[in-house]
């Protein structure tokens, strides 16, 4: 079960745009982060949820996509996301976030498999501008966007090559290929 989970979670960039994610289900999502493990259980994170399209329409132009894929600017109108939840540190609560908002992500992006959706990770966000956008005061830090729907793209996972080339690729069907070090590579003791 677990390993299917993490095998079918993978990094979705291009969506079915036009199926509807609920405000509801969004929720249901950020419970998930909620039960999850946060250092010293200070749980600074904070999050904003987004599911309609005047609203998405505001995040979109501040994430960047793919870096690797150098000929492609992101999901063009169609393909992109159906929700957004961003995750934010509050340093009135805590002044550092450590990795609880890595967890809370994962933690959130299984749940969306589960529930038959997927998405991304973004950091490369350009934060000033979300924050102009969504009026987010200064007490929270802008940690992670993730961008949410119904996946319109087939990623696969392969072994990392002898020249150690990392860069996931897009091939002429449309397939996103993602190069994973084999585990005798990561295990060093
Ligand atoms: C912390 C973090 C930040 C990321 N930021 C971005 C990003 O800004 N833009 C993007 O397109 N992908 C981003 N990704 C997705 C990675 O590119 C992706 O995880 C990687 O290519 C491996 O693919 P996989 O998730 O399918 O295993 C990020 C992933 C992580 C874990």
């Amino acid at each position: 079960m677990m390993r299917d989970l993490i095998l079918r979670n993978r990094s979705y960039r291009r969506f079915y745009q036009e199926v509807d994610i609920k405000l509801e289900t969004l929720k249901e999502l950020v419970e998930l982060a909620r039960l999850s493990a946060s250092a010293a259980n200070m749980q600074p994170l904070k999050y904003i949820l987004s599911c309609h399209p005047e609203k998405n329409s505001l995040i979109f132009p501040h994430l960047a996509w793919a870096r690797y894929l150098t000929d492609w600017s992101g999901p063009c109108e169609g393909e992109r996301p159906s929700a957004y939840i961003i995750i934010l540190g509050d340093t009135e609560v805590s002044r550092s976030f450590g990795c609880d908002h890595g967890i809370a992500a994962q933690s959130i992006l299984l749940g969306a498999i589960e529930k038959g959706l997927g998405g991304c990770m973004i950091a490369s966000i350009q934060k000033e501008g979300l924050r102009k956008v969504l009026e987010i005061p200064p007490q929270y830090e802008i940690l992670l966007v993730l961008a949410l729907g119904k996946p319109k793209e087939t990623v696969v996972i392969e072994t990392v090559g002898p020249r150690g080339d990392i860069k996931y690729w897009r091939d002429s069907k449309g397939v996103h290929h993602v190069p994973k070090r084999v585990l005798d590579d990561i295990i060093i003791g």
